[in-house]
Parts: C-alpha cells; structure tokens; sequence
C-alpha cells in the first residue's frame, strides 16, 4: 500500500484516491517490468498487471470525465481528446509487450521503455492536466 505523495494531490480526494490506486498499479506494473521480462512466467505477470492498470485507467477517466462534466469544466473536450491519447499510447505500450513476448520485438529497450513510460505520463497528466479542473472546481 503506497501513500499519496501529498506534491500529487490535486486537492479533490475522489480523484486523489483514484490516482493513488492507479500509482499502486503502476508501482505493480513497474516492478514486473523490472524484472527484465527474461522468461515466459514473468512476461505473462507483467502482461496481467498491465492489463490490470490499463482497465483501472479507463474506469479512472469515465469518473473524471463525468465530474469535470457535473462542474461544467469548460475545458472537458480537451481534456477528453487528452485522454483518448493516453489510452492509444497505453494500448501501444500493450501491444509492443505483446510483440516482445512473440519474439518480434526482440530489443531489450522495451522493458525499458514500457518501465519508464507510464509513471512518466501519468504524472505529467496529473500535475499538468487534471490540475486544470481542480483549480476551475477549488476556485470558484
Ligand atoms: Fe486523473
Ligand atoms: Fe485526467
């Protein structure tokens, strides 16, 4: 169980709740990915987390999206499109594992990649774009 750094709280404890869990299944993620994928058994449990934090993605982005929409964010469209975004690159992450696996992508640069990756963007989005909404709720 990870604690919410307090530098990530956007100041709306839904949300930080939900990015909390999110970072735990990225944690989770990360260290399967870590273990170097060197055999079938450890690329199938990177595989699962994966696929674990990438459902708790989608769930996390409906909710934030419905409570940008309940406060009548103006800048939901975006934010949405941002979203979209993320899950594409999310699904590439997922099928360059999936190649790795099949022995098409034989680069041991992808661990890597897929390691770095998605703490990266999430934490990015975090601060960057769903700070946006918090201030616009907080603010008013
Ligand atoms: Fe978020
Ligand atoms: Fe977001």
């Amino acid at each position: 169980m990870t604690t919410m750094d307090p530098r990530y709280s956007i100041g709306i404890p839904e949300m930080d709740a939900q990015h909390s869990r999110l970072f735990e299944l990225i944690d989770r993620f990360r260290a399967k990915a870590a273990d170097g994928l060197a055999d079938d058994p450890a690329i199938a449990a990177a595989e699962d987390a994966l696929v674990e934090m990438m459902d708790y993605v989608k769930q996390h982005f409906s909710s934030e999206e419905a409570f940008m929409e309940r406060h009548g964010f103006p800048g939901l469209a975006g934010h949405k499109r941002k979203h979209r975004e993320l899950e594409g690159q999310v699904n590439n992450l997922h099928k360059e594992l999936r190649d790795y696996r099949e022995g098409a992508n034989t680069s041991k640069a992808a661990p890597l990649k897929l390691n770095l990756f998605v703490n990266v963007w999430l934490l990015e989005h975090i601060l960057g774009e769903d700070g946006k909404y918090a201030s616009y709720v907080l603010g008013r």
